[in-house]
């Protein structure tokens, strides 16, 4: 259900590149046996990539704090030294002009008051400085957050759950997700606020109007009843990681948009491939709002999976849907820029087996106007990743190359794009363990990824291994890294190799103690490098497995920080029951980090129960509150250092 159905279900019927074939004629060159022993070879293989890792930076980053054990207590964990405070938890106003309702415990703030109120499970995060900078310096005291929030859990959104089911339930949980924006403050002590009323203050829901652009616009597959133009969606949905411009706009991405539809008529290719099913996932939005009926309306969904340009310094302006970056269920879209200005975005597409993909901009960005930049998106190459045996390649979905013809049953660019699954699935790219965040080495342009689990990897008839995902029945993940030729980001060729793979060092099964130097983790998700390098991993245990089977001893789930130099991680922060930790950010300077803290008190299936909101956790409002609620924290070092230094 919701978010994690992903790890529950796969999409991709592609048989293409099992690579198990690859992996064997690799192993055999290199004379090793079957088993841990080749895992453990393939996790240390030598790309001679650090070595420049501290060259360029704008800080050298030492992992400097004590380790913090693990946890299962209900509350956010830090190392001696460091203080965590809540900053913003779901139901908060953010302070908009037209009022601030406050936060009813017991979930009876209508739709309305929550379109004036921070949405629900917060996950990807980024800092935009007041005013406006564009070198990535800027005030580290005011800023905008943008905060996706991604899911609803309806059993804590409503006070009697899906009981009496209405119009403006449906309404009420459009309402809290989406995006908030809000305008935030450092005070003397290095405390923060959040600055109300903020003419910045802002909610994109499932309902906000929204542009479309780049190739699939005003395509017929794109055109609806209410929108016969093609040009026009109503709502962004399930709005997971993110990613941002050097122009200063945020990118949110719609990742698991499919669970929010159902099918009462006939099902397309591209539903099916989409994750959509006849009965949908219980969300039942499509009883008051039809247009959540792909049978009635085949090309609404069409007009989700998409990357949403929003400008966090314009409140007025309309988000855009950037079709240029293909439709799957993104992630996150995340940046790396050339020598040339041009723009690379990194996307993974986290289902089992789908796919990494990269955007490279036709044009270079402008730095001296940045609304010259309006359209820099819609106009660029959509590459999808090949992983070959330690090479890898990146093959262009553009119509008419690569088999993506019209005999092929691809129209033109728009079709490509909007059915991007079934393009990626015929130019063979490799099959992955669930994509989900990417970090791009702010000195080097060293790229991270991490591919969270995939339980199914090698089980039954689903894909085998291959040498980019080689662990079967993969439930710890690993993360993934890659070097461009030439360091050029818009390269069309790379090297990778395996960063870690993820584990329980004393697991009784050697296949899953992982090769950690340091403390152990599982499911990574969140990925982020600092500007002094720290490369910073947070996980989400689904709570359907979390302190169970091979979790068992794991845990909450956690932050971490690795040293990309020395292969270290140390465990940073443990959060509350039935939480994942999802988003980071920090300052300019480098002494403020924001996390958010997502669906605490989530129960193994996913939604509460009404009648006992608390049952999982209390968090972060204890005894006196009547829910727990997601929110971003804020932590700082008492003695004002850099985190994580
Ligand atoms: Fe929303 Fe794949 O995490
Ligand atoms: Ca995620
Ligand atoms: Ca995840
Ligand atoms: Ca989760």
């Amino acid at each position: 259900m919701s978010h994690s159905y992903s790890d529950q279900k796969v999409i991709n019927p592609a048989t293409n590149p099992s690579f198990d074939e690859v992996l064997t004629a690799r192993l055999s060159r290199r004379g090793l046996l079957k088993g841990a022993a080749s895992l453990a070879m393939l996790g240390s293989l030598p790309l001679s990539l650090a070595g420049c890792a501290t060259g360029g930076l704008k800080r050298e980053g030492i992992i400097g704090f004590s380790s913090v054990p693990l946890s299962m207590g209900d509350s956010v964990r830090v190392p001696n030294g460091y203080t965590a405070n809540v900053l913003l938890a779901w139901g908060d106003p953010i302070g908009h002009a037209s009022g601030s309702p406050a936060f009813k415990q017991d979930a009876s703030n209508t739709a309305d008051e929550q379109a004036l109120q921070t949405g629900m499970h917060h996950d990807g995060i980024h800092y935009f400085p007041l005013p406006y900078s564009s070198d990535g310096s800027g005030s580290s005291t005011s800023a905008l957050l943008a905060i996706n929030n991604e899911y609803i859990d309806e059993g804590l959104l409503h006070g009697d759950g899906f009981a009496n089911w209405s119009a403006a339930k449906v309404r009420k949980s459009q309402n809290a997700m989406g995006v908030t924006v809000v305008e935030v403050r450092a005070g003397a002590s290095g405390s923060w606020d959040i600055v109300r009323p903020s003419r910045y203050a802002r909610r994109i829901t499932g309902n906000t109007p929204m542009g479309l652009s780049g190739p699939a616009a005003g395509s017929a597959r794109m055109m609806t009843a209410a929108n016969p133009g093609g040009n026009e969606c109503l709502g962004t949905l399930n709005n997971c990681a993110h990613g941002y411009t050097p122009w200063g706009t945020y990118l949110t991405c719609e990742e698991n948009w499919d669970n929010f539809f159902m099918n009462s008529g006939a099902m397309t290719p591209d539903h099916t491939r989409n994750g959509i099913t006849a009965k949908g996932r219980g969300y039942r939005w499509h009883e008051f709002d039809e247009r959540f009926d792909a049978g009635k309306h085949p090309n609404e969904p069409n007009r989700f999976g998409w990357v949403v340009e929003i400008d966090p310094y314009e409140p007025q302006s309309k988000p855009v849907k950037r079709t240029a970056l293909g439709r799957f269920s993104h992630e996150g879209a995340w940046p790396s820029f050339g020598d040339d200005g041009r723009l690379t975005i990194y996307m993974g597409d986290d289902r089992q087996f789908e796919y990494i993909y990269k955007f490279v901009s036709r044009d270079a960005w402008n730095r001296n106007d940045r609304k010259a930049n309006n359209t820099l998106l819609d106009n660029g190459t959509l590459y999808v990743a090949k992983f070959n045996d330690g090479s890898g390649e990146w093959l262009a979905l553009e119509h008419g190359k690569n088999g993506l013809t019209a005999a092929a049953g691809f129209r033109d660019q728009a079709d490509v794009l909007i059915r991007t699954r079934a393009a990626a699935d015929a130019v063979k790219a490799t099959p992955m363990d669930r994509p989900e965040w990417i970090a791009v080495h702010p000195a080097t342009r060293e790229v991270y990824c991490t591919l969270t689990n995939n339980s199914r990897r090698g089980v039954d008839k689903s894909p085998g291994t291959n040498p980019s995902n080689p662990r079967a029945a993969n439930t710890f993940g690993h993360i993934i890294r890659w070097r461009e030729m030439g360091g050029d980001p818009a390269a069309l060729k790379f090297q990778w190799d395996i960063f870690v793979m993820a584990g329980v060092p004393d697991h009784p099964d050697p296949a899953k103690r992982g090769n950690i130097k340091g403390d152990a983790f599982g499911s990574p998700d969140g990925l982020w490098f600092d500007d002094g390098g720290i490369l910073w991993i947070q996980t989400d245990v689904s709570t359907s497995v979390l302190h169970t089977g091979d979790y068992e001893r794991m845990g909450n789930n956690q932050m971490l920080a690795a040293d990309i130099n020395t292969g270290e991680v140390r465990r940073f922060l443990t959060g509350p029951n039935g939480c994942e930790i999802t988003g980071v950010i920090n300052t300019p300077d480098g002494r403020t980090m924001f996390v958010n803290i997502q669906h605490p008190g989530e129960t193994s299936s996913e939604r509460n129960d009404p009648a006992k909101p608390k049952a999982v956790s209390s968090w972060p409002d204890g005894v006196s509150g009547g829910r727990p609620r997601s929110a971003t924290i804020v932590i700082r070092k008492n003695d004002g250092g850099v985190i994580g230094t």
